[in-house]
C-alpha cells in the first residue's frame, strides 16, 4: 500500500477496527489454550541472536497476532524501520537522522549520511577511545603526580549516565580489578560529595559526559569536581592537572574546550545519536575503561546482532516487533497502563531504570510527529526490580490486584557467580523462582484447588489466583557483553516499534524542557530575590518561603 507523507493515525486502519472487534469477544484463558493447543509454546517461542523469547504466556492467540502484524503493515512499520536504518531524518521535530544502529556497524560496512560515510568516523572515535582506555588500564596514563589512575568518575545524567552505569553493574564480572568506576549524575550536591568521598585526587580521572555540554547538572558537577581536584592537588600546575585528570565526551567539542578540557582529551559523537541511545558511543568510555576494548567490541557486536535480526526477520518472527506489538495490544486494547521488567539477575539491577529513560522519554508523547493530538494511549509506565526482591515487595499486586501488568521476565542459564548452599546450587533455587512466577501468573489457582488444600471457606476467595496475567520470558546462556548488547538493542527496537504504531517521534524529548527553563527562572528567588519570588504562583511562593525559613 502507498504511504501518506505524514504518520498514519492507527485508529483509522482496518487492522485497528479488527482488533477492537476481537477485543469485544476476547476471553483470555491460558489454561485452556495450553491444554487444547500442544503447539502453542513452539509457535510463540522465538530466537533472536542468543536470546530465547517465550511469548506463549502472553494474552495472545493467532488471530490477535495476525491482526497486530496487519496493523504494523498498515502503518508502514518496515518502511519506517528502513528509513531509520538508512539515515532518513525521522526525528522530525529536531530534523535529525536516527542512527544509533550505525554505532555498531562493522568497520567494513558503509552508511552514507549527507554524502559522507559515517562508519569510518565511528571507528576512528572508537579507536581513540580504545587507545585511551588501554592506557588507563595499563597504567601508562598517569595523573599529574605520576601515579596510575585507580578511579574513573563519570559525570553525566540521563543517557550520559544510565547506560554506562547500568552496563558497568551488569558486567561486573568483566571489570578491571584495579580500577573502580563511580558515577555522579544528580545536581543534589550529596551525589558529588558522597561519590568523591574517600577518593585520592592524584589517582582519580573524571570523564565529563554530555551530548550537548550544556546540561546544568553535569556542568555544575564538573565544576565541583574540578575544584575538588585542584584543591587536592594544590601546588601542581592547574592546567596540567586538568589535562591529566579530565577528559570529555560530547558532540559539542567547542564547549568542551571552553570548559578547559584539552580537545585532544575529548571524544566526539554526532547529533544523530539520541542521548538515551548513546551508551554504545563514546558515552560508554567509562565502561570501556572498566571492561576493556575487546569486551566493549563484543557488546557492540551483540547490538549489531539484534539490529540485523530486526532488519531482516519477517515481522511474524521478529522478536522486537512482536514484543512491541504485544505492548500496543496490552496498552490500547486490554487497558494496561504499566509494564514491569523483572530481571532474575542481580547484575541487571539498574536495567529497569535504564529502560525507563529509553521507553518513557521516547514514547511519552501526546502528539504524532505531524503535531496532531493522539486520541489513544501511548507510552506505558515502565518499572521493575530484580527478582526475587520484587516478589517480596510488589508481586502481590501483579498476581491478585485489579490491574493488568504485563511483565518481562529475564534470566540467564549460567550465573556470573556460581555459589552453593551446601549441596544446593543457589542459582538453580533462584531460577526455580523465575519459572514459578510466570507459571503462577499464567495459570493461577482455582477456588477448588484452594479448597482441596483444606482452606477455610471464608478465606478461599483471598487465596484464589485468577491467572491470565501476561508475561514474556527472555532467556540467554549467560549475561555476557554480547548478550547485554542484544538485550539493550531488543528494547530499543521494541520502543521504536511502539512509536511507529502510535505515529509519534520517539527521538525528541521536548517534555523535559519546561522544567529546566523554570528552574533557571526560579533560581534567583530561591537565593532570596523577592521580586522574582513575587512573580511565582501562590503555591510556589509559599514553598520557597518555607525553604527560606527553614534553611540553616
Ligand atoms: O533529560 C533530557 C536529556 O536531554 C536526555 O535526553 C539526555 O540523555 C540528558 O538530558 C543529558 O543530556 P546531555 O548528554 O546533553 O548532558
Amino acid at each position: 500500500m502507498s504511504r501518506a507523507a505524514g504518520p498514519v493515525d492507527p485508529t483509522t486502519t482496518s487492522a485497528w477496527s479488527g482488533l477492537e472487534a476481537i477485543t469485544a469477544e476476547f476471553i483470555p484463558d491460558l489454561s485452556r489454550w495450553f491444554a487444547e493447543d500442544p503447539g502453542r509454546v513452539d509457535r510463540f517461542t522465538f530466537e533472536a541472536g542468543d536470546l530465547h523469547v517465550d511469548l506463549s504466556k502472553g494474552l495472545v492467540d493467532d488471530e490477535v497476532l495476525a491482526a497486530l502484524v496487519a496493523l504494523a503493515d498498515e502503518v508502514g512499520l518496515t518502511e519506517r524501520r528502513d528509513q531509520m536504518l538508512r539515515g532518513d531524518r525521522i526525528n522530525v521535530t529536531e530534523d535529525r537522522a536516527v542512527l544509533h544502529t550505525a554505532l555498531r556497524l562493522p568497520a567494513d560496512a558503509t552508511l552514507e549520511l549527507d554524502g559522507t560515510d559515517v562508519v569510518p568516523e565511528v571507528h576512528d572515535v572508537l579507536r581513540r577511545v580504545y587507545d585511551f582506555a588501554d592506557r588507563v588500564r595499563s597504567g601508562a596514563w598517569t595523573g599529574v603526580t605520576g601515579e596510575r589512575i585507580r578511579t574513573v568518575v563519570n559525570i553525566g545524567i540521563g543517557g550520559s549516565d544510565l547506560g554506562p552505569v547500568m552496563a558497568y553493574e551488569a558486567l561486573a564480572a568483566y571489570r578491571h580489578d584495579q580500577i573502580e568506576c563511580r558515577f555522579i549524575s544528580n545536581i543534589d550536591p550529596t551525589d558529588a560529595a558522597t561519590t568523591l568521598s574517600g577518593l585520592d585526587p592524584a589517582t582519580t580521572l573524571f570523564i565529563v559526559s554530555s551530548k550537548t555540554f550544556g546540561t546544568l547538572e553535569t556542568l555544575t558537577n564538573a565544576r565541583l569536581c574540578k575544584a575538588w581536584l585542584l584543591d587536592g592537588l594544590a601546588g601542581h600546575d592547574q592546567a596540567e592537572a586538568v589535562a591529566k585528570h579530565f577528559v570529555a565526551v560530547s558532540t559539542a567539542l567547542d564547549k568542551v574546550a571552553d570548559f578547559g578540557i584539552d580537545p585532544d582529551n575529548a571524544f566526539g559523537f554526532w547529533d544523530w545519536v539520541g542521548g538515551r541511545y548513546s551508551m554504545d558511543s563514546a558515552i560508554g568510555t567509562s565502561l570501556v575503561v572498566a571492561i576493556g576494548p575487546e569486551r566493549f567490541a563484543e557488546l557492540l557486536a551483540g547490538f549489531h546482532t539484534m539490529d540485523e535480526h530486526f532488519r531482516t526477520a519477517p515481522l511474524t518472527e521478529n522478536v522486537p516487533v512482536l514484543m512491541g506489538l504485544l505492548n500496543v495490544w496490552y496498552t490500547n486494547f486490554l487497558g494496561a497502563e504499566t509494564h514491569a521488567v523483572l530481571p532474575y539477575a542481580q547484575l541487571l539491577h539498574r536495567f529497569p531504570a535504564y529502560l525507563q529513560q529509553l521507553t518513557m522519554e521516547s514514547n511519552g508523547k501526546g502528539v504524532r510527529w505531524d503535531g496532531a493530538a493522539v486520541a489513544y494511549d501511548t507510552g506505558e509506565v515502565f518499572w521493575g526490580e530484580p527478582g526475587t526482591n520484587g516478589q517480596h515487595a510488589f508481586y502481590q499486586l501483579i498476581h491478585q490486584g485489579t490491574r493488568l501488568v504485563p511483565a518481562d521476565f529475564i534470566a540467564f542459564a549460567t550465573p556470573a557467580y556460581p555459589l552453593k548452599d551446601g549441596a544446593t546450587d543457589v542459582h538453580e533455587l533462584f531460577l526455580a523462582n523465575f519459572f514459578a512466577q510466570t507459571r503462577a501468573l499464567a495459570f493461577g489457582k482455582t477456588a477448588d484447588e484452594v479448597r482441596a488444600e483444606g482452606t477455610r471457606e471464608e478465606i478461599v476467595p483471598s487465596r484464589v489466583f485468577t491467572g491470565n496475567r501476561p508475561t514474556a520470558s527472555i532467556m540467554a546462556p549467560e549475561l555476557s557483553p554480547s548478550v547485554l548488547g542484544q538485550l539493550v538493542a531488543l528494547y530499543e527496537h521494541i520502543t521504536f516499534t511502539q512509536g511507529v504504531i502510535w505515529g509519534i517521534d520517539s527521538f525528541d524529548q521536548w517534555g523535559v524542557e519546561l522544567g529546566k527553563q523554570l528552574a533557571q527562572q526560579i533560581s534567583p528567588a530561591v537565593a532570596g530575590d523577592e521580586a522574582v519570588a513575587a512573580q511565582q504562583d501562590a503555591s510556589t511562593q509559599s514553598l520557597i518561603a518555607y525553604y527560606r525559613r527553614h534553611r540553616q
